[in-house]
């Protein structure tokens, strides 16, 4: 073999040993549904219905001090409040969103979502209230 022959052999070795596995690693997780449900992409599509939908009385960082909140007769729920927050389960914030505020026993100036938001996309507010409070559901 030739000086010209080995440097291809040995050119196509590498390729093989490092490029096949990552090219296979990569299709394994783009065919993972699990990949697609969960993690930063679902939290990034959330955080943009927050923006639409409820920054403007939550606030943009949810601490309940958005440009509607002074004319509400009730202040917006601050979603920074760990220690509020986590007296709810995922369930009560979900029912609280879909139904609105006078569906949950709370003021009705929070509005009914069930008709402008899909299922899906309201669980991925309950995911994304609790990326802002850094809380989850605690059993007093
Ligand atoms: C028009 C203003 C307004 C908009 C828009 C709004 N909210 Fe609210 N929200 C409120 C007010 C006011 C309260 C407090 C109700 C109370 O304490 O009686 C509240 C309460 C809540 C609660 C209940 C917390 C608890 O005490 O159980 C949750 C959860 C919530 N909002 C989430 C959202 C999400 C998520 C959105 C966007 C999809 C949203 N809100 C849009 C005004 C608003």
């Amino acid at each position: 073999m030739g000086n010209r022959s080995t440097a291809i052999a040995i050119l196509f070795f590498l390729v093989t040993i490092f490029l096949v596995p990552a090219a296979y690693a990569g299709a394994a997780d783009w065919l993972n549904p699990a990949k697609h449900a969960s993690g930063g992409e679902d939290l990034e599509k959330a955080k943009g219905d927050y923006m639409l939908n409820c920054s403007m009385c939550h606030g943009e960082n949810g601490d309940g001090k958005g440009d509607l909140a002074d004319s509400l007769s009730v202040p917006p729920r601050n979603h920074t409040d760990a220690t509020y927050m986590s007296s709810k389960t995922d369930e009560d914030l979900f029912n609280a969103i879909s139904g609105g505020g006078a569906s949950v026993g709370k003021a009705e100036d929070m509005p009914p979502h069930s008709t402008i938001l899909s299922k899906k996309q309201i669980h991925g507010l309950v995911k994304y209230l609790r990326h802002l409070c850094n809380c989850q559901y605690k059993k007093k």
